[in-house]
């Protein structure tokens, strides 16, 4: 568990993936994603599923695992809308590339619609290269996709 200013990342239990479940507005808006977000992950890839809990609950969290081929993947990542900008979702991102390390990841990737621009910046901001790869979702599905290795040094 790393713990700093009062959070503590850890990995997701079955209740907090439930908590952030019912505050899905809180992490994404008026997208709703909640279709995307698998229990399975929680349950097979325990160490690279984390939330983000203060005081005042689940601040943000990030839901990924690690191919056969060593990539570490972020399947979702979210801060809440009262911790962004705080350097949280950095933070996450970090625990999250630590974890998959641990679990043989050499490369980290990710994806979010073209349409994100603040998930583009975000994953810019934190060194990855963003393609915009056609058809990636199906015919006429493009999507962004970023990758990036692991930093030495985790
Ligand atoms: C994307 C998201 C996770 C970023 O979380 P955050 O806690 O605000 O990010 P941080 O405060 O750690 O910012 C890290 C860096 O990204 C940059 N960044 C984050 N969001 C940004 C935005 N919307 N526009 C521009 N830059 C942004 C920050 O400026 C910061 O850069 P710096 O460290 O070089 O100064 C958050 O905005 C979010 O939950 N969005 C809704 C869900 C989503 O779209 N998730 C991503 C798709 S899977």
């Amino acid at each position: 568990m790393i713990v700093i200013m009062g959070i503590h990342i850890a990995p997701a239990t079955v209740a907090d993936f439930h908590q952030v479940l019912t505050d899905h507005p809180r992490y994404w808006g008026e997208r709703d994603l909640r279709a995307l977000h698998l229990l399975a992950l929680v349950q097979e890839f325990g160490p690279t599923c984390l939330v983000a809990r203060a005081e005042d609950g689940i601040r943000g969290y990030v839901f990924g695992f690690v191919t056969p081929d060593g990539t570490g993947y972020v399947h979702l990542i979210a801060t809440r809308d009262d911790a962004r900008g705080t350097g949280l979702g950095r933070r996450l991102h970090t625990a999250f590339a630590e974890a998959a390390v641990r679990q043989g990841a050499r490369r980290l990737k990710a994806i979010t619609s073209v349409e994100n621009t603040g998930s583009i910046a975000f994953h810019r901001s934190l060194g990855f290269d963003a393609e915009i790869v056609d058809d990636y979702n199906g015919p006429g599905r493009a999507m962004a996709v970023f990758r990036r290795d692991v930093p030495s040094g985790i």
